[in-house]
């Protein structure tokens, strides 16, 4: 019997993908990888709809989470962060672990946190400089409105750090 996963990941792999994997691997620094590596990139650009730079990570999510919270911050530096659910908690128990001070805007799991609820955050912690989000909150299910959260965090001037998960 075939074993399916319902968890947000490892994603199941389409077999011509897996029989891809057996064939001989390039060296990274010949310009064969170079072009693989710069296609994939390319096709990353058009599959999330962005002209932005995408850059890939050799890492799980999490050391996404973390090269994002470490090249955008400083110890002591104070954040807000947006907490309703396992991953949610991992951007603040991140930031402290680096030295930073972190404002919390707890929901119940199942809950989701809007702008509102973000706008008194920055109000009653003036001196935060980032808020992290979780988009789609994969440990309960919740799907944070982060569009209408990023817009009053722009206002404020501060930066919106969002975590996605694609499957
Ligand atoms: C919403 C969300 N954030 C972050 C992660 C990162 O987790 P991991 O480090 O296990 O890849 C996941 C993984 O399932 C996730 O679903």
């Amino acid at each position: 019997m075939k074993r399916m996963l319902f968890t947000p990941g490892p994603t199941e792999i389409p077999a011509e993908v897996l029989a891809s994997q057996s064939r001989p691997i390039p060296h990274h620094r010949t310009d064969e990888y170079r072009q693989i590596f710069l296609e994939q990139t390319r096709l990353l650009q058009e599959h999330l709809g962005t002209t932005q730079p995408v850059l890939t990570l050799a890492a799980s999510g999490s050391g996404a989470m973390e090269a994002a919270l470490v090249n955008l911050l400083s110890p002591g530096d104070e954040i807000v962060a947006v907490e309703g659910g396992k991953f949610g908690e991992r951007w603040g128990k991140i930031a402290e672990a680096y030295g930073l001070t972190v404002h919390r805007v707890k929901v119940a799991y199942g809950r989701v946190a809007g702008p509102k609820e973000v706008e008194s955050a920055i109000a009653a912690h003036p001196k935060a400089k980032a808020v992290f989000v979780t988009h789609s909150e994969t440990s309960t299910g919740a799907l944070f409105p982060v569009h209408e959260i990023a817009k009053v965090v722009r206002a404020k001037g501060l930066l919106t750090v969002v975590a996605v998960s694609f499957n």
